[in-house]
This record gives C-alpha cells, structure tokens and sequence, in this order.
C-alpha cells in the first residue's frame, strides 16, 4: 500500500489536518425527511467553500475552517453510486459500568477559528442557507483552555500525531481509491461531574489519564491495577504496528447550569481504530477493567460520519 498516495493526486481533503484553534464550534444535524430537503443540502454542501470563503476572508489571520461530515444514512439517501469502504452508524457499546450512546445525525459541521465570532457567523450563515431542510440536533461551542488543557486539568492532545503521521493516520489513501483524501470522524459530547473528580488525590487523577498533571509527562508505566487512559487508547495490531488517529477535543461549558465537558472528535483513516479505542474504554481492557476516566465523564452523544476530500464533496451538487 502506497501511504502517500493522496500527497501526489490532485485530491484536496478538506481541513481535516487544520491545526488546534482556540475556538470551535460542532453543529450537528438531521435532514428533514422530504427528498426535496435532501437535494438543497446537497446543493449547499458542495458549495461550503463559498462561505468559508465569505466569512473567512475578512480576517484571514483567523485561519476559519470547515469540515463538513455525511452520516451513513444521509450518504445513502444522496444516493451515491458508491460508499466508502468503512462507513456505518455509530454502534452503542454497553459496558460492564458505562455506555457509549448512539445518537442521531445526518451532517456534521466542524468549524475552527482563532475568533469565536468567525465561527459564530459561518454556522449563521450555514443555518441560514440550510434553513427548514435540516433539525439542528446539537450544536456546541467550544473554547481553548489555557495551554490546551480539559477541564479536568490535564493537557489534552500532546500525542495527536504530527507532519506525515498525521495524514497517514487521519486521511483515507489508495486502499479506496474513490473516497482517497477522505476521512472517517467520531463525536463523543461528554459531561464531567467536576466536583466527584475534585476528591480524588492528584497522584489518582494522574493515574487514570496515565500522565502527570502540571507538566504534562507521560508516566513510565501504569500502577498494577488498571491501564490508564492513555495505554487503552494506544492500539497495536497484530504485527505490532501501532495505530494512531487525529483528535481535536475541546472543553465546552455553562458554569451557571453546573455543565463542564469535553467534545471528543477524533479523525481516522480506518474507522476500526476507534472503534477498538471505544471498546477499550467502555468495555474494558481486560474486561471489566474499563478507562476509569468514564467514572467522571458521561458519554451524551455518539455519531460517526465521513468527511469526503473537497472534490467528492463539490460532485455531490445536484
Ligand atoms: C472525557 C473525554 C476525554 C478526555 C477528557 C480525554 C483526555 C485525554 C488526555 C488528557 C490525554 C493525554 C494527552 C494526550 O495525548 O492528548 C488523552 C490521550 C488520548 N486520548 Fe483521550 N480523552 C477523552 C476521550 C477520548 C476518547 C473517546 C478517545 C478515543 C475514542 C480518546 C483517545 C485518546 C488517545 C488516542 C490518546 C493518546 C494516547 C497516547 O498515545 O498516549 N480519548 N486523552
């Protein structure tokens, strides 16, 4: 298999590799059921560009950015002539002591700036060209918190992969050669339940995430009871090749109503690699021995969508 494949086509992904911003928004959505509500999605989608472009331009130093991500049933009623290989529904998975819920969601709008107020007009203007053609299902704003950290203190996204790695490991290559430059996506809403966390010792916090707290160093080894957050999310295949995916986690929160959570948005080429990493968490490594990160952290939505390159995304026009 040639990894670089997509590096010496004319293929554009989309902004999947965008780096870390300090601000997000994750607006998801469903198609209203009439097929002419399909159609004017499919026509708004594949010109996205257009408004990244009309919001973006007026400060390029805010870097604005979109990915735009197809739910598998939504990718059906586009009726495609094909489908990426590993496309499907987001599968609950029901552990011995939490859930990774499955959650409804046609389309996925990822938008990255370094101003909140350009990510604020592009999913206005978005909405607005949308209109009564899709049901907003969730729509999150989130925000860098200090040096990247979660709100349950640690830095969060030190071991994301970088320069060749990372498109190795987030964007689809030759092994399907119709949907190459494209990538799979996983969203996860979680709420923290800060005030449970607050009582357990640094030394414990330390060893679920499975790093230290203040400078961010990896802790040589687990303590012997149960792998930390960090050893259940590092996944070897059989020949001992490690996979990796993108992640792009952002805090979000309403102190006023008591909510404190992190978005979980993870980027992969092979959709598998997640999923492995969301049995590990939820059912445990062994079994039983599930990331106990989960014990403060509730899993409120599940959705799993493709990211196609910007050519699949602009032959989706009607
Ligand atoms: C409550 C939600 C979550 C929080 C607060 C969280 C936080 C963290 C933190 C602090 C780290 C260590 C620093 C880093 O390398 O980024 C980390 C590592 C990691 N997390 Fe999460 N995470 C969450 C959910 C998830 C989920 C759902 C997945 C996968 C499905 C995941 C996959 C990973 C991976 C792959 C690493 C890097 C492991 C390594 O190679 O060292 N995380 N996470």
């Amino acid at each position: 298999m040639d990894d670089q494949s997509w590096a010496r086509t004319p293929i554009e992904p989309q902004s999947v590799n965008a780096p870390l911003s300090t601000a997000a928004i994750f607006l998801v959505v469903t198609i209203a059921p009439a097929e002419a509500a399909a159609l004017h999605v499919r026509e708004v989608i594949s010109d996205i560009g257009g408004l990244v472009r009309a919001v973006g331009f007026r400060d390029l130093k805010g870097h604005l950015s979109c990915n735009v991500g197809i739910g598998s049933d939504a990718w059906a009623r586009f009726a495609q002539k094909e489908t990426p290989a590993q496309l499907r529904p987001f599968f609950e998975i029901a552990g011995p002591a939490h859930t990774a819920v499955s959650t409804p969601g046609d389309l996925l709008f990822h938008i990255r700036a370094e101003r909140q107020d350009m990510c604020f007009d592009l999913e206005r203007l978005i909405l607005e060209k949308l209109g009564d053609s899709v049901i907003v299902v969730d729509e999150t704003q989130g925000f860098r918190y200090f040096d990247s950290r979660d709100l349950l203190g640690f830095v969060d996204g030190t071991e994301n992969p970088t320069g060749h790695g990372m498109l190795d490991s987030s964007l689809i290559g030759d092994e399907d050669p119709t949907f190459s430059g494209g990538s799979y996506v996983v969203v996860q809403k979680y709420l923290h339940d800060l005030a449970a966390w607050g009582t357990l010792t640094i030394e414990q916090q330390q060893a679920i995430i499975g790093r230290t707290k203040a400078d961010n160093v990896e802790l040589d080894q687990d303590p012997a009871e149960r792998k930390s957050h960090k050893s259940l999310n590092t996944i070897t295949d059989a020949n001992g090749v490690e996979h990796d995916i993108l992640r792009d986690n952002m805090p979000f929160g309403r102190p006023g109503a008591g909510e404190f959570g992190t978005y979980f948005i993870g980027y992969a080429r092979e959709l598998w690699v997640i999923t492995q990493m969301l049995r590990n968490m939820f059912m445990g490594d062994p079994f039983g021995d599930y990331d106990r990160i989960l014990d403060f952290s509730r899993a409120v939505t599940g959705t799993t969508f493709f990211v196609p390159s910007n050519d699949v995304l602009e032959a989706l026009a009607p």
